[in-house]
């Protein structure tokens, strides 16, 4: 097979995922070399004996050895009882600082294994010191390894800064996917860590919806007179909300005289049914605990609190579950009064609508949850 493109490919971690990527990539004209550490063989692929033959000529060395959990945290038996616990980044350590040893900076070092949001900057990075340090985890189902890595729904490349515009080696291996891939996919560029939360987050709303889809089952069966597969096509043709990108951008909580009262109400409903879970505990313990740190981050700001709006809606009066009522009740618990501007100095203004808009003095703290308010010294974006 003819190597059609000048751009060498190193691969550490020839397992489920690495072996089929990288004869991948051979097949479409890279040359590539890999190396594992238990024997491996493979007709497009040229093995290496070791870590430090693989380095030592590739431009672009990915790295995708296990990240493992604990036994027993596999998702196969009950594990909510049990000590919640992080993977296990052994291997992935070892690998780098190898990888670091044999490399120079004209080559980047490219971590594929899967590592929660924040191991990147505070176990590995430290660890590689000679050579850029990309992170570009796979969507990639067991199954379809191949086919999902050349048509991807989106290539993600997270660095130190995040910043494109001089991330060469980013740009590099974005230019290697527009080759490799016969989509041109979307590319996101970000930190480590938004990538990491990008790969683990995309994995774990699709859990999110299969719990839901399966709640909807368990109702069918407990409840009779009902099809779930009737109620979940008709909601999957509903992509004006549940399958586009509404509702994707963080800031107050869920409100208004459906949603809250829709979960609160279903909780009862998976007692009486006897479904043995709850769901909705869970997302209204979340929401309920979201409003009440919040809280307390308005609260590093000053004692005395306005909520430029009560209501859950821009533009009305409405305030049927109320999220900023529910904020109001967290800032009062921990301490705060809501200042009203007349009788009470205000020294925290909240950004209760994204549209909400304001007058004050440069002294006055304006708490934006939406991140969008003309950036100033007195104004705070919240999660950012
Ligand atoms: N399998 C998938 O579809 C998939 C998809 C996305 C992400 N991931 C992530 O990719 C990573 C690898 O997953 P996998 O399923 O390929 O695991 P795997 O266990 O099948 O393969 C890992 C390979 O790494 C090798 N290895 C271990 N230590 C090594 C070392 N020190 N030097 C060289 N090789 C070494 C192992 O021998 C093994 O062949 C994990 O973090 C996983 O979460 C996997």
């Amino acid at each position: 097979m003819n190597i059609i493109y000048g751009i060498k490919i190193g691969f550490i971690g020839l397992g489920k995922l690495g072996m089929p990527c990288a004869e991948a990539i051979r097949k479409k004209g890279f040359d590539v070399a890999g190396y594992d550490i238990a024997h491996k063989s493979s007709d497009l692929v040229e093995i290496r004996d070791s870590i430090e033959d693989v380095c030592r000529d590739r431009d672009i060395v990915f790295v995708a050895t296990p990240t493992p959990h604990e036994e027993g945290y596999d998702g196969r038996e009950p594990t909510s009882h049990l000590p919640v616990k992080d993977f296990n980044y052994d291997a992935v350590k070892k690998v780098l600082t190898k990888c670091n040893k044999h490399m120079g900076v004209t080559q980047s070092l490219v971590l594929i294994s899967t590592v929660l949001p924040g191991t990147i900057r505070r176990e590995l990075a430290p660890l590689v010191t000679n050579v850029k340090l990309l992170y570009n985890p796979y969507l990639i189902a067991m199954g379809t390894v191949a086919e999902d890595m050349i048509n991807p729904e989106m290539i993600m490349i997270g660095t130190k800064k995040g910043v494109y515009k001089t991330a060469y080696k980013a740009q590099q291996l974005e230019a290697f996917y527009n080759q490799f891939c016969d989509n041109f996919p979307r590319v996101e560029f970000g930190t480590w860590e938004e990538i990491e939360a990008m790969k683990i987050f995309y994995n774990t709303f699709i859990s999110n919806k299969i719990a839901l889809v399966n709640m909807i089952q368990d109702v069918a069966q407990k409840l009779g007179n009902m099809d779930v597969d009737k109620v979940t096509q008709a909601l999957a043709k509903s992509t004006k909300r549940i399958v586009s990108p509404a509702y994707m951008k963080a800031g107050m909580g869920d409100g208004g005289a459906c949603h809250p009262r829709d979960n609160i109400a279903l909780r009862w409903l998976a007692k009486d049914l006897d479904l043995g879970y709850d769901m909705f505990e869970s997302i209204m313990t979340a929401r309920e605990q979201q409003a009440e740190s919040m809280a307390k981050a308005i609260l590093e700001h000053g004692n005395s609190v306005w909520f430029s709006s009560d209501s859950y809606k821009p533009g009305t009066q409405l305030v049927d579950g109320s999220y900023s009522l529910l904020l109001q009740h967290y800032v009062r618990k921990h301490g705060g009064t809501l200042a009203n501007g007349i009788d009470t100095p205000v020294e925290v203004i909240v950004r209760v609508h994204e549209s909400d808009h304001f007058t004050c003095d440069e002294n006055t703290i304006i708490f934006d949850p939406w991140r969008s308010y003309p950036k100033a010294e007195n104004v705070i974006y919240y999660g950012k």
